[in-house]
């Protein structure tokens, strides 16, 4: 490989980047990216290959949560470095033939990008040539309603992903958007949430005497309470 092609190959976009520009064929047509997606959360995720087992059981975990992504205003793009023909004939597979944990018929209705050239695969660093030159790590980017880079997931080709942790993910981070706050270890709605870090000596003093709305551990460690309904109806459209 060609130094400029290596470097080209190992390009890592980072949290807080615009997300990289490009247009695809994907299994619903031709897409251009993110503009096409304005004003909504994307996740863009690849996979090895088509036709694999690890592959296959993530497909139909993320197709059937599918909904309860475009219920968080949150769409799912796919990619991997093949064709388009082969990425139909393998979601018709899913669909026709497999069933696995009680998941059959499964339909995939979200954007499958064709990758061949690589070009996009390139562009969010989904090729690790230690891992592999010819597919595409399992790299999940969270991409928010302007455009920018939040949350960066890289996982091997032999470890499948929880599916669960990405929504969780995305719910924690539409709820630091919407609450002004950030989320603690394992935090699920309807836990305490925790607020941002006293500024002066006297947010420090002031946060430690209001013992009513808020609970601190110290004058740097204070959590409040946030209705998991709140959060629920705010963010999830029924
Ligand atoms: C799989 O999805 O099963 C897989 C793909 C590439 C390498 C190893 C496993």
């Amino acid at each position: 490989m060609e130094l400029q092609e290596q470097q080209q190959a190992v390009f890592m976009p980072r949290i807080g980047d615009n997300a990289p520009e490009f247009t695809a064929k994907t299994t619903q047509g031709d897409i251009n990216f993110p503009s096409d997606y304005t004003g909504q959360w994307t996740i863009l995720f690849s996979h090895p290959a088509d036709f694999t087992p690890v592959c296959t059981s993530e497909f139909m975990t993320f197709a059937v949560m599918h909904e309860d992504f475009k219920k968080a205003n949150c769409e799912l793009i796919g990619l991997s470095i093949d064709g388009l023909y082969s990425h139909i004939a393998w979601l018709r597979t899913i669909k026709e033939k497999i069933e696995y944990k009680g998941m059959k018929d499964v339909e995939v209705n979200f954007p499958l990008i064709e990758d061949i050239s690589m070009n996009v695969a390139k562009k969010y660093g989904m090729i690790q040539p230690g891992e592999s030159t010819t597919q595409a790590v399992r790299a999940v980017f969270f991409i928010d309603p302007k455009g920018i880079i939040r949350t960066i997931l890289y996982y091997p080709l032999s470890t499948g992903r929880n599916f669960k942790e990405i929504y969780r993910t995305l719910i924690a981070l539409q709820t630091s958007d919407e609450f002004n706050v950030a989320t603690p270890a394992d935090w699920e709605p309807g836990d305490d949430v925790i607020i941002s870090p006293a500024g002066s000596c006297g947010v420090a003093k002031e946060r430690m005497d209001d013992t009513e709305e808020l609970d601190c551990k110290d004058w740097f460690f204070c959590t409040k309470k946030l209705d998991k309904d709140l959060v629920l109806d705010t963010l999830i459209k029924k």
